[in-house]
């Protein structure tokens, strides 16, 4: 329904409106590239909308402001890292404060012991341990379920994203085969012996694999997150744990994008049973700290292996991991952020701007869906999807390039490589409304 040359001409309209209300982000654009491996710190950050990146000079709340005075509502937030909106004041005084009574020293803080007790409260699961990343806390927790079952591989699902995880950059090929996903750069093996990757809702296929008996674990989001919104089929997640169970394989569950249902992740909301847990992202506020949950049993497991003299070169851990400024932002963000009236606020916008990106679906008819987990919505380009690979085969890179520019141009930020966006306590119904508007307009002028 749409057409190419309407849109390259208005995307080219909308390049040029970018540059000149830019300048500063341009010139600031330009000398990082003297230094900078593509003129950014961190790759990803090259994925923006527009010639070159916005730089930004302050973000408070659900809004932010580049070095060019531009002020935007931040529907991206960070992808989740600043899901409790930015610069909250508690953080940062906690951070200035433990910032001044010494950051690093490899011992636990006094904070410690509040943070394991407000996790396990939480998310259900009793013994706690920090990580830097969710990437981070993955990997280990992959070691760790090798390590518990003596089974070499691990299950992930087709077009998961789970942080730069090395056995989880895998998919499926057309012959069904696991294969290292576009973009594995450098992979360090085939993923193809180390994993096992079956299509997202598709439990023959999962019960055929763990039937083999190889597999230690099945790392599990509780809906896709990272290939549009892909949600469960109803029951998915009782079979999944029951043929975990029944196959010996323990199952991890990564909370990182999918605490936007409620305080205790869809693990509380949905009444899931894994043997391992990962959070990252928010739980610092936007400081980098993570943190992985294991039940009691996974952990007398453990103990023994934690206490031998070699646990220092396990593969596990990180000298800076448990530092006592990530562990005060932690402490901060889940005693003032990420609580029920949080989400009370945030859900119901939610809603609303889903509503609103579904009006304008609706009413041109076109094929495409907008679906909404608790403070996260997102649009994708096809009617929705059971599985990744249906939901990866309507990925349309210049649709979204387009739809990402004509936004923020109007003040609207939404997330790389998404079509999301997310809900923090500090966003307004105003917020929303404007996005409505935005999107509609997007529409209307692809469809003339
Ligand atoms: C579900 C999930 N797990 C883990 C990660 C990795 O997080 P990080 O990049 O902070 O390590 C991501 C990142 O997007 C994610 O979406």
């Amino acid at each position: 329904m749409i057409d190419r040359t309407v849109l390259r001409a208005l995307h080219a309209e909308e390049e040029q409106r970018f540059i000149a209300a830019h300048p500063r982000s341009a010139v600031l654009a330009k000398e990082a590239q003297a230094n900078l491996l593509c003129g950014v710190p961190m790759a990803w950050m090259t994925r923006w909308p527009g010639s070159f990146p916005v730089f930004f000079d302050t973000a408070q709340g659900a809004h932010f402001t580049d070095v060019d005075g531009l002020g935007y509502i931040d529907f991206c937030l960070g992808d989740t890292g600043a899901m409790t909106g930015h610069g909250l004041v508690q953080v940062a005084e906690a951070l200035y404060a433990q910032a001044k009574r010494g950051i690093t020293t490899m011992l636990p803080s006094v904070d410690a012991a509040w943070v394991g007790a407000e996790l396990a409260r939480r998310f259900g699961l009793p013994l706690w341990q920090m990580a830097m990343t969710a990437t981070d806390a993955n990997r280990f927790v992959l070691r760790f379920a090798r390590h518990i079952t003596g089974r070499p591989k691990v299950l992930v699902f087709d077009w998961c994203y789970h942080g730069t995880v090395d056995e989880a950059l895998a998919t499926l090929d057309a012959g069904g085969n696991t294969v290292n996903r576009p973009g594995n750069l450098g992979a360090p093996f085939d993923t193809g012996s180390t994993t096992v990757v079956v299509p997202f809702n598709d439990l023959a296929a999962l019960e055929a694999a763990l039937a083999t008996g190889e597999i230690a674990c099945v790392l599990a989001e509780p809906a896709l997150t990272n290939i549009g919104i892909v949600m469960p089929d109803e029951g998915f997640h009782a079979e999944l744990r029951r043929l975990t169970r029944a196959y010996g394989t323990l199952l991890v569950i990564d909370e990182t994008h999918t605490i936007c249902v409620g305080p205790g992740g869809a693990t509380a909301q949905w009444g899931l049973e894994p043997d391992f847990f990962v959070i990252g992202k928010t739980i610092g506020g936007g400081m980098p700290a993570a943190a992985y949950g294991m039940t009691a049993e996974i952990a007398e497991q453990l103990a023994p292996t934690i206490d031998k003299s070699a646990v220092d070169v396990s593969g596990v851990g990180g000298t800076l991991t448990g530092n006592a400024l990530a562990v005060a932002a932690v402490r901060a963000t889940l005693s003032s952020a990420l609580r029920d009236e949080d989400f009370a606020h945030m859900i119901p916008l939610a809603t609303a701007w889903t509503a609103g990106v579904r009006d304008t679906i609706d009413r041109h008819g076109l094929p495409w869906h907008v679906q909404q987990l608790g403070g996260r919505a997102e649009y994708w380009f096809c009617p929705p999807p059971r599985d990744g690979a249906a939901a990866a085969a309507a990925v349309d890179d210049e649709l979204d390039a387009f739809m990402h520019l004509w936004a923020l141009n109007r003040g609207i930020l939404l997330t790389p490589f998404h079509n999301m966006a997310l809900m923090s306590p500090h966003h307004t119904s105003a917020d929303v409304e404007a996005h409505t508007e935005v999107f509609a307009a997007a529409v209307q002028a692809l469809l003339g």
